[in-house]
Parts: C-alpha cells; sequence; structure tokens
C-alpha cells in the first residue's frame, strides 16, 4: 500500500475538529485493535493460561500468536517477546534484574538523547549495585549522537550499553547496529529503546543485533501496552524478581500476574495492521508531510526549530519555539484553535539543556501519524503563523 490518504477512515478516534500532532505521547486506536479487544471479552475466552478447559487455551494461544506477529513486526525471535503494562514498568523490571549481576564499578553507558525510561532506572540501579553510569553526549549542534560518542565510553568494565532507537524530543536515528557491534565486541550487552522508532520505520531487531528491544503498542496505534524483546538465552540468564510459582523459563519470567488479554488481542490486531500497511509506506507517507511542516516552519519568521534543521535519518518529530511564546502558552493558543501538541521536555530530560532549552519548559512538540494529514499541517501553519504575528503586536 503506497497511498495512505484514505487510511483516516480506520482511526474513529480521529475527530475532524482536531489536528492532531500528539502521536509521539500516543496514538489513535485502529478500528481492527479496538474491535479486537471488544470481540474478545465478549467471547467467553476471558481466562487464566495453563488450565485444562477451552477458555484457558485460548489465553494460551493468544499470547503464541501476538509473540509471533510481534517476531514479524520487529524481525526479533518471539520466544523473547515480554508482554508488560509499559515500557517504563519493563524497564524498571530489567535493570532490577540486571542489577543483581552486577559488581561494584561495573559500568553502564546511557544517552543524552534517550527518553528518562531508558537512563533513570539505570542510575536507580547502579546507585543499589555500586555500578557507574557514564553519559554520552549527542552533538549539540545537531541532535545526532554520532556512534563515537559511545563508542569512546566502551572500556574493560562496561557490562551494558542503554541507547534509544530514535529521540521522542527531534526524531533523530543513531546508529544502533553499529554501537551494537562495537559494544558486543567488547563483551557488553545492548537495550535498544525502540518506543519512538517502532511506529515509523521498519525494524530487524535480528540485523539490529541488540539484546533488547522495548517498543510500547500505544505509539502505533494499539493499546496501552508495553512489550520488551528480551534474547532467549538472556531472558534466562538474568535474574527477574517475580513471585515463586511464576514461570521460571521464558517471557513469564518478566511478566508480573496475569498479562492484560484484552491489551494482548489489541496488540496482536495493531502489529497486523502496520504489517499489512507496511513500514516502508508508512515512512514515505509521513515524510512527505514531516517535510512540509518542516519547511513551513522555517519559512516563519519568529520560530525555531530546535535540533536538526533537515529531514535526513530521523522520525517525524520535531520541536519549535515561538518568540515571545512560552510553549506552554503555545501549546495552549493552539488547543484553542484545536491543533493538539505537547509542550515541555516530554520526558526527554537530559537533552533538553544541550539542546538550548528551560528543563521544564522544554519546547513544543509535533509528530506527523500515518493518519496526519496536509491539511492539518497546513493548519498548524497557519496557526502557528498568527501566533507569530500576535506575539509581535502586543
Ligand atoms: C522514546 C520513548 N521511550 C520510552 C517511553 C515510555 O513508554 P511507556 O509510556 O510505555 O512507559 C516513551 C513514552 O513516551 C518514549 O517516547
Amino acid at each position: 500500500m503506497d497511498d495512505l490518504h484514505d487510511i483516516r477512515n480506520r482511526f474513529p478516534g480521529i475527530n475532524d475538529q482536531w489536528a492532531r500532532f500528539d502521536g509521539p505521547a500516543g496514538t489513535q486506536v485502529v478500528d481492527a485493535a479496538i474491535e479486537a479487544a471488544a470481540d474478545w471479552q465478549r467471547s467467553g475466552s476471558n481466562a487464566n493460561s495453563h488450565g485444562a478447559f477451552a477458555a484457558a487455551g485460548a489465553c494460551d494461544a493468544l499470547v503464541e500468536e501476538t509473540s509471533t506477529v510481534m517476531g514479524r513486526l520487529l524481525g526479533a525471535d518471539p520466544a523473547g517477546m515480554v508482554f508488560g503494562p509499559s515500557t517504563t514498568a519493563n524497564m524498571m523490571a530489567l535493570t532490577r534484574a540486571i542489577g543483581r549481576g552486577l559488581e561494584p564499578g561495573d559500568e553502564i553507558i546511557c544517552t543524552t538523547l534517550d527518553h528518562d525510561s531508558n537512563v533513570w532506572p539505570w542510575m536507580l540501579m547502579a546507585a543499589d549495585a555500586g555500578a557507574i553510569v557514564r553519559m554520552a553526549s549527542f552533538d549539540s549542534g545537531n541532535a545526532r549522537l554520532e556512534v563515537s560518542a559511545v563508542t569512546s565510553l566502551i572500556g574493560p568494565a562496561t557490562r551494558w550499553v542503554a541507547v534509544t532507537g530514535a529521540s521522542n524530543a527531534v526524531g533523530t536515528i543513531p546508529d544502533v547496529t553499529a554501537i551494537t557491534s562495537a559494544a558486543h565486541a567488547a563483551d557488553a550487552r545492548v537495550v535498544v529503546d525502540g518506543v519512538h522508532l517502532t511506529p515509523h520505520h521498519a525494524v530487524d531487531v535480528t540485523a539490529m543485533g541488540c539484546d533488547v528491544y522495548t517498543t510500547s503498542s500505544y505509539k502505533w496505534y494499539g493499546p496501552h501496552a508495553g512489550i520488551m524483546w528480551v534474547e532467549p538465552g538472556l531472558l534466562d540468564a538474568l535474574e527477574p524478581y517475580n513471585v515463586r510459582p511464576a514461570p521460571n523459563h521464558g517471557p513469564g519470567r518478566f511478566q508480573y500476574g496475569t498479562p492484560s488479554w484484552e491489551a494482548l488481542v489489541g496488540i496482536r490486531a495493531a502489529a497486523d495492521f502496520l504489517l499489512d500497511v507496511g513500514l516502508d509506506a508508512i515512512t514515505a507517507f509521513e515524510a512527505d508531510r514531516f517535510a512540509r511542516l518542516l519547511n513551513g516552519l522555517h519559512a516563519i519568521k519568529g520560530v525555531r526549530v530546535v535540533g536538526p534543521q533537515d529531514h535526513a535519518n530521523r522520525a517525524p518529530t520535531l520541536m519549535f519555539e515561538v518568540a515571545g511564546c512560552s510553549p506552554a502558552l503555545v501549546a495552549q493558543q493552539l488547543a484553542e484553535s484545536h491543533i493538539a501538541v505537547w509542550n515541555g521536555h516530554n520526558y526527554a530530560v537530559e537533552a533538553m539543556a544541550p539542546l538550548g532549552l528551560d528543563i521544564e519548559a522544554g519546547a513544543v512538540r509535533a509528530g506527523i501519524s500515518m493518519y496526519t494529514s496536509d491539511a492539518d499541517v497546513d493548519r498548524l501553519l497557519e496557526a502557528v503563523a498568527d501566533l507569530v504575528d500576535s506575539a509581535s503586536a502586543s
């Protein structure tokens, strides 16, 4: 499918009055995922796993099918697919388990480009384990994380590297494949935060070579849930905290209690939808809307686009500032015109100062989703131009 102009009718949550640029914080849900969740809950299959009766078997089959489709979506072995409530919760569980195997003085590399869920859980765990977190800095000129910024920190004590697949603030995409191979050459493991990358670019975890890859289905038209792929050998080697009757093999080691079946059916449907449409088609479609947005913002005097000024190698997400208006005021004024954007740091806490932004105030963030139209982009550009005019008149 290469023409996505008609895809908007698959998203009942899109209200024509609103232009939605808040996809990086959560997208609208595709019809198939909404219906799958409702159908499941009506079906009588709601039960628990590993039982003697049919509904219990349906729960087991659901886990298997959802793992399989996620394996296809991510190019990863389905045997490593862990389902949890969110990526942050999954990262807390993962880092807790990793910390049990670290020695004082062991090192972890995090980056300033990352969402805090791939930074702070490591720092909390490191404080408990006596480990050291080293921060790899992105280039503040273009907001790109060079491979060398990470590899220059890798040394004999490095055990883990935690790096984002794409910045949720400014969209830049580091070369995680190169980072992974350098880390592996030094016997370190790699966690890739794929939350912002997965909705926008085809992912092949096997080619990437990382040990852990995280994603959240509510960023790609599915329900609120986090999926964490852990290389199956590593999955069994780690020592996650869990209750005694929990499985001691495979993804169940990292799953706390009964998974949300209604989320799993939604994940399966949303992942199937992405595979049907095709990530390459989504990338191409979003790139056009993104170019329109970026070029349009560049043309408005009084707007500063934060970070990279080009389209190359990034997810279709940007941050900008309007002269004379705080980011909070811009977001508020745009909301009055039924345009949804986020303001603030968007949890990319470490990235704000290098981007020249106040940590709390941050900037305005606008993201393109697969349902964003040219008309949405034009409305945003016109509203921002009006804001600049009224700020300079007052
Ligand atoms: C890049 C990135 N990583 C991690 C997260 C955290 O995801 P969750 O809300 O599922 O914990 C987000 C959420 O915005 C994100 O954008």
